[in-house]
């Protein structure tokens, strides 16, 4: 083969001649402006909303604000040490974080670094924090159950795998602890969590951390914590490193728990940043596309094609309200996108309810499809019978003397409300859940007295476990209800054992 000289000039010259300096001047710009935590640029004509930049010092900050003649940047760490004149530099990539299995059992910050002091974390892969949902035809409705472990959840809102649902409350009514059992009831459930802190006390992130370890559930869990203490960009960012984690897991094929406590820090980040940038305000002064920031984030939860391997990642995010208003802006926007909502509220939990379920103001709209056939046998009607009890009892304040069946009403209300506490900490096994709740609905506690129905429940279940174990084995196995004859014989037996407090 000769080469042709003659051919190779010409190549050599369109070359030059199309070379454009221009990238050159355009990826390279000076801070114009800096203060709490926001940066304004000039020269960066060329930045994408969302991209990287790097200052001078090596500092990283995100380009948001694309106007005219400059770039709003909100910088991710210190700000102190870049001054006016720097030079701010593009990289050409939007964020992207360390994904993978050697982020489990680890704490990280936002930005994918330990901050557990167990050393610097290795992983092979990244993935950018922002990313487009799956698409309609990569989905699969929900069709699994996720055990959350607690009973008010498991038979009154069931969650599916995939599902977003939501929970609301004040503050100090529960919210974290439902997380955190969830959480705890993931073991040996082919499960892998993400847990996202957003704007709490780090003590707070510290006891949480420390009981998934105590429990033996920090092996399958990933924290990533942004703490009151840390500049609002960070808090903004840790849900989506939450989901950019837990999406590297759920398109091989598994299946992941991301629970965003809470949503309410985040939108408060938000608003900082845009009125740091100078954006219109609006409701409550939030900026305008507030509602896009969390719509986006929990478009992300799916249930995957089976084409696509079939992974899941379920979204639990967590919003405060104030005074138990679920009218507000933010708890309506998450409200109209979520499949569901579980309100917990004050009263409840002060009276002794725990976890304080309101079950008349929580829905699960997946539902049943979300449950075990046993499951949807025995909690077929305890909704409506936990409404109704609520509605009578109410009304019975009123008068004493009450006819047999409104009696028999309260009585087995009373006792429903009674099996549905549970303790911190203390997640049920679905079979355990089934068991009693069999008890309840065919009967078996309307003549226990209501301070020994916990009792009576937990002696049930060692009963049964040392006695009629193939029960409980069906029941997780199969997820069918054994036949009915068994089960009640079972109970009737174990009840002749079962001694009232008072005798
Ligand atoms: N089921 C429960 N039984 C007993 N104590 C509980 C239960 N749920 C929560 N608590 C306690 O109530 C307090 C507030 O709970 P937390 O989950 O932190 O609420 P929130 O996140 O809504 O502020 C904690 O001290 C916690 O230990
Ligand atoms: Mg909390």
């Amino acid at each position: 083969m000769s080469i042709n000289a003659e051919e190779i000039s010409t190549l050599i010259k369109q070359q030059i001649e199309n070379f454009d300096a221009d990238i050159e001047v355009n990826d390279v710009g000076t801070v114009i402006e800096i203060g709490d935590g926001i940066a304004r640029a000039h020269g960066l004509d060329n930045a994408m909303a969302g991209e990287l930049l790097e200052f001078s010092n090596g500092v990283m900050g995100l380009a948001q604000n694309l106007e005219e003649s400059n770039v709003g940047i909100v910088i991710l760490g210190p700000y102190t040490g870049i001054k006016e004149g720097d030079e701010v530099r593009r990289t050409g990539r939007i964020m992207q974080v360390p994904v993978g299995e050697e982020l489990l059992g680890r704490v990280v910050n936002p930005l994918g670094q330990a901050i557990d002091g167990k050393g610097a974390i290795e992983t092979a892969k990244s993935r950018p924090i922002e990313a487009a949902a799956p698409g309609v035809m990569d989905r699969k409705s929900v069709d699994e159950p996720l055990q959350t472990g607690i009973k008010a959840i498991d038979a009154l809102v069931p969650i599916g795998r995939g599902q977003r649902e939501l929970i609301i409350g004040d503050r100090q009514t529960g919210k974290t602890t439902v997380a955190v059992d969830t959480i705890l009831n993931q073991k040996d459930q082919d499960m892998i969590c993400i847990y996202v802190a957003i704007g709490q006390k780090e003590s707070t992130v510290r006891n949480t951390v420390e009981t998934f370890r105590k429990y033996g559930a920090l092996d399958y869990t990933i924290v990533v914590t942004a703490g009151a203490s840390d500049p609002a960009p960070l808090l903004y960012l840790a849900p989506y490193t939450g989901v950019a984690m837990g999406e590297e897991f759920m398109y091989n094929g598994k299946h992941v728990l991301v629970v965003y406590d809470d949503l309410s820090k985040q939108a408060v980040a938000y608003r900082e940043l845009s009125l740091l940038l100078r954006r219109p305000p609006g409701r409550e002064a939030f900026p305008g596309d507030v509602f896009y920031l969390h719509s986006r984030l929990l478009e992300r939860a799916a249930k995957l094609s089976d084409a696509l391997g079939g992974g899941s990642l379920t979204a639990l995010p967590f919003v405060e309200t104030q005074a138990g208003d679920i009218a507000a802006y933010i708890p309506t926007n998450v409200i109209s996108i979520t499949d569901g909502q579980i309100f917990l509220q004050s009263d409840l939990f002060f009276s002794g309810v725990r976890p304080a379920i309101n079950a008349g103001l929580s829905v699960s709209r997946v539902g049943g499809s979300a449950q075990i056939k046993a499951m949807k046998k025995v909690a077929g009607t305890l909704r409506l019978d936990l409404a109704s009890f609520r509605e009578l009892e109410a009304f019975s304040q009123f008068g004493s003397d009450l006819d047999k069946s409104t009696q028999a009403k309260l009585n087995r209300g009373q006792r429903t409300v009674e099996v549905l506490k549970q303790g911190l900490h203390k997640p049920m096994v679905v079979e355990k859940q089934v068991m009693i709740l069999f008890a309840l609905t065919k009967g078996y506690l309307d003549d226990i007295p209501v301070e020994d129905v916990l009792r009576f429940e937990s002696e049930l279940n060692v009963w049964v476990e040392s006695n009629r174990n193939e029960l409980f084995t069906t029941i997780r196995e199969t997820g069918k209800l054994p036949d009915d004859g068994e089960m009640r014989s079972a109970i009737e037996a174990f009840k002749k054992t079962f001694l009232p407090t008072n005798n």
